[in-house]
């Protein structure tokens, strides 16, 4: 592994944050492309394996320049309005530059009928633009589903001020959650395995199941404090998504009527893990002080 270095675009976020700390763990030296230096500095130790430079999605110059000579890359990118023409555009690059395997972080909706929903829509999209990609190398995609960190950004408001969770299923609907950082233990799991063995793998990413109501109690118990779930209509959802969360209208109404076929947990997570999945309940106490 000592000959390999590794690219990370979106590494100061939820995810990649995550997969960063996991490398560095391994002693494992990164680049990561971001906007902000102080940033990276406040968020990481090992300082001495970081290099850090500085760039934007709207200018990918200094990536170009900087990607040559590394041995992988983790792509994440969190413009879904611009999201195909900024990842098939830094992955060619990546490819023609050397890269052995890409790593990208898509999404579970691209498994939603075709053209039914514009964020599954945008990131097949984007898995078809670069598995494109004339002579490329190995590309495996992770497909995790709604992130359990969506309860700290979309609901933090109405549990901490009006004790409530609510969205438009029924109490009894089962939801599908991920941990954000088992995204990033997964992503930097196959990092630092042979790209031989992953090849042009897909991944899906769904570490637990739970009812709206069995989530209420689960915040009741962490919380101390009662928190009750509330059914609501599709119109307050999405006022609640655009006017609350600043949501453009598209992902806002793809969000407001999503619900899952077939909820379950990705049997074989913990293979890729090497550990079981963290469940939202472990995700929501080591988060509690945000709620
Ligand atoms: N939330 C869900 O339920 C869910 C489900 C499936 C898939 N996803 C996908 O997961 C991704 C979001 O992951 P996340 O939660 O880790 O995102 P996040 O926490 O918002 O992090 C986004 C990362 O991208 C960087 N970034 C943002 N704008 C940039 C720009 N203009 N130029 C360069 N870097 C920029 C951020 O840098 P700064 O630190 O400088 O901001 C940060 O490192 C999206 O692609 C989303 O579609 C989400």
């Amino acid at each position: 592994m000592t000959s390999e270095r590794i690219y990370i675009i979106g590494g100061t976020g939820n995810v990649g944050s995550a997969a960063v700390n996991e490398l560095l763990k391994h002693k494992i030296p990164v680049t990561l492309y971001a906007r902000s230096q102080a940033k990276v500095q406040a968020l990481f130790n090992n300082q001495d394996l970081l290099t850090v430079i500085q760039g934007d999605y709207a200018d990918l110059k200094p990536f170009e320049d900087s990607i040559a000579g590394h041995t992988r890359l983790f792509l994440l990118v969190s413009d879904l309005q611009n999201l195909v023409k900024i990842k098939t555009s830094i992955a060619e690059k990546a490819y023609a530059a050397g890269v052995k395997q890409i790593v990208h972080i898509s999404s579970s909706s691209v498994s939603a009928p075709w053209r039914t929903n514009f964020i599954g829509t945008v990131h097949r999209n984007s898995e078809e633009g670069i598995l494109a990609i004339p002579n490329r190398a190995a590309y495996v995609a992770l497909r995790p589903s709604r992130f359990m960190s969506n309860q700290n950004v979309f609901e933090a408001h109405g549990i901490k001020y009006a004790n409530i969770i609510s969205d438009t299923v029924g109490p009894d609907h089962p939801q599908e959650f991920i941990s954000p950082n088992d995204i990033g233990l997964a992503a930097a799991n196959i990092l630092r395995d042979a790209v031989e063995k992953h090849g042009d793998a897909v991944y899906e990413l769904i570490g637990d199941v739970l009812r709206p109501k069995d989530r209420a109690a689960l915040l009741t118990k962490v919380l101390g404090r009662e928190i009750n779930y509330v059914k609501i209509t599709a119109e307050e959802k999405y006022k609640i998504l655009t006017e609350k969360a600043g949501l453009p209208h598209r992902m806002a109404y793809d969000l407001t009527g999503f619900v899952e076929a077939d909820p379950h947990v990705t049997p074989g997570l913990s293979i890729i893990l090497g550990r079981q999945p963290e469940t939202l309940e472990q995700y929501t106490e080591a988060k509690s002080a945000l709620l």
